[in-house]
């Protein structure tokens, strides 16, 4: 059996091939390198570098290394960017989809595991919040990745398909060992607290709202440690495997943590002050995101192991000083 990873040269890409290979499973990656880099692949020989949306290019490497399984991470991931330029994320994400779906029933690789993001779920009405929520993306980005889910989960029923959705809320941290963690340009909070917290960004951290109905004023968010992430989609394969029904799962803690406990927890890591500024509120940010994680736990053997802010925090930062010393970014 051989494991197909699309954005195999991107942060949880990387992440997942790492987890493949502590399980002994036989993977290829494929990647077009738009926002991964090749030194970031766990294997740079078995990478291939070219566009998840070229039929005949994912076929010959379906066929060449006879792939059975796919878990498909290429896409373009950035909220802001997809509101500035909505074609280009229908097109990266739910068109390059609809190519590897169509590739996928005309090879007969019947397992799929697909990311997504709970962006699909828009402004939620409640928190924590469960699969049975309505979809309704508020971002290009998350309308893309909810038409990714669509198409799979139609041609699913039509043609035999088998499939896990994993919905991530807020992924951050490292490969302890740091051979793997995020790249190019950093949006979200935990990364740029702790390229601030290593000298690699020279401005204050920027909380947005302040005045939230939380009880510090400021988001609440559920960050899932991106090795458990990975291990997820691991235990996602193995349940497809099992031959257990396909499935749509929430993947975070069912536990949040607000701005200025994520800047608590910098500051505890470093032992220094994280500077802070209060700024508004961004347009479209709900005050609290949590993930109900009861299906998650209950369909997958998944034993999450980094599930604790300050080892997400800490290797977030190791992984940056890591950067920072290099001249990467
Ligand atoms: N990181 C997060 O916080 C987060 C949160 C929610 C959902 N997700 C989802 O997880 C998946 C992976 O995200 P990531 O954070 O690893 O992003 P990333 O940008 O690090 O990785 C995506 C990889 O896919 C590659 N890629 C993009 N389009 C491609 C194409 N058409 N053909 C081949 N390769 C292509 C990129 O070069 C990159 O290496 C995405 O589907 C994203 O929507 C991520």
């Amino acid at each position: 059996m051989t494991v197909l990873v699309t954005g195999g040269a991107g942060y949880v890409g990387a992440h997942m091939l790492l987890a493949l290979e502590a399980a002994g499973e036989t993977a290829v990656a494929i990647d077009d390198l738009s926002s991964g880099a090749v030194w970031l692949a766990p294997s740079p020989g078995r990478l291939f570098v070219g566009d998840v949306g070229d039929r005949g290019f994912v076929s010959r490497i379906i066929d060449e290394y006879g792939v059975t399984e796919i878990v498909h991470f290429a896409s373009a991931t950035l909220v802001p960017e997809s509101i500035e330029k909505p074609l280009d994320y229908y097109r990266r994400n739910a068109a390059s989809a609809l190519a590897l779906f169509e590739t996928c029933v005309a090879k007969g690789v019947d397992r799929i595991i697909l990311s997504s993001t709970a962006s699909v779920y828009g402004k939620p009405d409640a928190s924590p919040v469960s699969e049975s929520a309505p979809v309704r993306s508020i971002s290009p980005f998350g309308a893309s990745m909810a038409m990714a889910e669509r198409m799979l989960t139609d041609a699913a029923a039509a043609h035999g398909l088998n499939y896990v959705i994993l919905r991530y809320f807020n992924v951050a941290g490292a490969d302890p060992a740091l051979r793997a963690g995020q790249i190019g340009k950093a949006t979200h909070l935990v990364r740029v607290a702790a390229q601030i917290a290593v000298g690699a960004r020279d401005e204050e951290l920027r909380v947005f709202g302040t005045d939230y109905q939380t009880p510090d004023g400021t988001a609440i968010r559920d960050y899932v440690h991106v090795c458990d992430l990975a291990d997820a989609h691991l235990a996602a394969l193995m349940l497809l495997r099992a031959g257990e029904p396909s499935a749509i799962l929430n993947c975070g803690y069912g536990r949040g943590y607000s701005v200025r406990e994520v800047v608590a927890a910098v500051e505890r890591v470093t032992g220094a002050a994280l500077p802070t500024v209060d700024a508004p509120r961004r347009a479209g940010d709900p005050p609290q995101l949590i993930a109900d994680s009861a299906a998650i736990r209950s369909r997958l053997d998944w034993r999450p192991r980094f599930d604790e802010i300050d080892i997400i925090v800490s290797g977030a930062i190791d992984w940056e000083r890591r950067l920072h010393v290099a001249g990467a970014t």
